[in-house]
This record gives structure tokens, sequence and C-alpha cells, in this order.
């Protein structure tokens, strides 16, 4: 087991070893344990996280704060409205003077900037980490998801035991119209699962690429692993003997392409754009999981979701309601990693 986790940033899970991934399961389960016997675990006596939400958020806030409370610690509910990086402040401002008043800078950025160099995303929590001297964690970005990945694995072993080589895990487009969901939680899971040994297949219309750079680190990764990774067009092809499913949306941000010599994330707030991503979505309204594809699993698989789900849209109610969806556990284990992941690079070993 991995013990020096004191000041180490989370940004993505690829940052950690194999080791140290199977000590924050360790700790989560832990944790998981104490809250389950009601026994005080306060190891985060009177530290602070500070928490920039950039978007909106049920879970990721929620198991935080809930999660640092239960800790004996305490967050700030930050959003940009409530700070002077709505007038401008740099990254680098607010991480070190954050880091002179508390113990973590928690944030959630997931304006889509790919290949931009500006305050968006994974470039903007990457420079709070460069100029902070408290770890800065990850609550979603435009490139990852590390906290939902950790949440995952942790049900996934529940489900099915530690030793996951060999399980087929179907990660599949859907329809949906709430919004134009992050890439960040599929590629942090086509990351994640294979260095576990498991063959990912990802379903998805052409028109929803991943980021280049993220599929070519997965390859490696499963490779490393023992796991595998293929593209399939079709449903069909992904659920078929899967003993996980994960249907859902993700944007197609990557799917429209700027004119030459604009910036894609100038692009993207054109109605021009919004009306190509729109069409690239409609084409693909038959993308929902029902019963008829949960048929075609394993007859022991289970149907994920990190939630929010756009019901009737990404999946149909009598199957995310049904007996094989563990939607709710999963939720559930994001607090319990998320705690695991506060008291280990907050607290821990000096
Ligand atoms: N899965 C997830 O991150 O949920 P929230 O957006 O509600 O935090």
């Amino acid at each position: 087991m991995k013990t020096l986790f004191r000041g180490k940033h989370f940004i993505t899970l690829d940052d950690y070893s194999r080791e140290e991934v199977d000590s924050l399961l360790d700790v989560s389960r832990y944790l998981k344990m104490k809250f389950a016997l009601n026994e005080p675990h306060r190891m985060l006596q009177d530290k602070t996280v500070f928490m920039m939400f950039f978007e909106q958020s049920t879970r990721t806030r929620n198991s935080m704060e809930a999660g640092i409370t239960q800790l004996g610690g305490h967050a700030h509910d930050l959003t940009p409205d409530k700070m002077q990086l709505s007038h401008g402040e740099s990254a680098k401002d607010t991480a070190e003077v954050l880091s002179g008043m508390g113990h973590a800078i928690a944030c959630r950025n997931c304006f889509f900037g790919y290949g931009e160099k500006n305050q968006l995303g994974n470039n903007y929590l990457r420079e709070l980490a460069q100029y902070s001297r408290i770890p800065v964690m990850s609550l979603q970005d435009d490139w990852y998801h590390p906290m939902q990945g950790l949440a995952d694995l942790l049900t996934i072993q529940e489900k099915f035991g530690t030793n996951l080589k060999g399980l087929k895990i179907c990660i599949s487009w859907a329809y949906a119209t709430s919004h134009a969901k992050p890439l960040s939680v599929p590629q942090s899971q086509i990351l994640l699962f294979p260095r576990y040994g498991m063959d990912v297949v990802v379903a998805g219309p052409k028109e929803f690429p991943f980021m280049p750079e993220i599929v070519e680190k997965a390859k490696k990764n499963a490779s490393d692993g023992g796991g595998s990774l293929k593209f399939v067009d079709n449903m069909e092809e992904g659920f078929r003997g899967a003993h996980i499913v994960i249907p859902k949306n993700w944007g197609g941000f990557l799917g429209v392409k700027p004119p030459k010599g604009q910036a894609r994330v100038e692009y993207l707030g054109t109605d021009e754009a919004k009306k190509q991503m729109k069409t690239n979505l409609e084409k693909h309204k038959g993308w929902i999981c029902n019963e008829k594809l949960m048929k075609i699993t394993d007859r022991r698989s289970v149907y994920m979701h990190a939630l929010p789900a756009d019901r009737g849209k990404e999946v149909v109610d009598s199957v995310i309601d049904g007996p094989r969806s563990i939607v709710i556990d999963e939720a559930e284990n994001r607090i319990h990693t998320a705690k695991a992941v506060m008291a280990l690079t907050m607290g821990g070993r000096p």
C-alpha cells in the first residue's frame, strides 16, 4: 500500500500509479466502513477546502461538503460570482492567496477549451496547481473527472471483486438534450478501466470523438494494464455480452470543426457551430439504453451512469430503475472516494 499522498494534486488518475489508485480504493473502503458503523473519523479536524464551482453540481458538491464535514473540516462553497475571478483575477493569484488560508483547493471548470491556452477547463486547473502550495483537486474539467472515475472503479469492484481482468465494459454514447455533457467522464473511464485488465468497448457515432491524446494514452494504459480498448459505431456491438454498460451522452465539441484561423473556443459559441452540433445530435436520437439492449448483455450485467441522466433520452425508466441498475450505489460511492482523496492529500503521513 502506498502511503505518501500529502500535498499531491488530484487532477487526473493518470498522475497516480496503479498502487496509488489501489491505496485510494482501500482508504475509501475503510472510510465507508467507518461511516456505516457511525464511528467518528475526524482526520481533517479544522482543515478547510475551498470549492470553486464554475458549473452546477449535485453529487460532487454534496459529496465534498458532507465528506469534509465528516472528516472534521469545513468547505467553502464558492462560485465565480462570489469571487474576484469574475473581475478577471488570475488563477495564479487566486491559488497563491488561497494557499495561505486553507488546506486544499477543489475546482470544477468544464468550459471546453481543447487546444486553447486560457482560463478554460483543464488549463485553469493546471494553472491553479502550478501556483498552489496546497493540493488542487479536480471536481471535473473538460478533460477529466477523476472523482467520478474512482467512485466508478470502487463500485465495479464491489459488484465483481477486485480482479476485473476479462470483464467487458461498454461505454456508449447516448442521446440527450439537457446540455452538451463534458467528455471528461468517459475519457477518465477509458483511461482507468483498461489499467485494471478490463476490455473496454466504446460505442459512439463518428461525430462524437474523444480527444486524440486521451485515446492514445488509453491504448497505452490498456497495453500496460492487460486490458483492451476498441471503438465501434453501434450500441448492439458494444452491449453484446457486456458485464457492465455505461450509456451516457457526451458533447460533440470536437465533431464541429472551426473555420480555418478561428479558435475553437470562440467558434463553439457561434450560432453556426451550435446548429452543427444540434444537427449531429438529432441524427442519433435512437441511441437510448433500453430493455432490448440490456437483454443482449451478460446475464450478470449491471447498468451504470454518473448521473444526472436524461430519462427517456439516454435511458428508459425501466432500465435505470430496474434490477440491474447500480446508479444509486455508484452515486453514494462518490462521498467515500472523495473522503479518501481529501484524507490522504490534505492529511495523511507528513
Ligand atoms: N456525476 C457528477 O459529477 O454529478 P454532479 O454533476 O451532480 O456533481
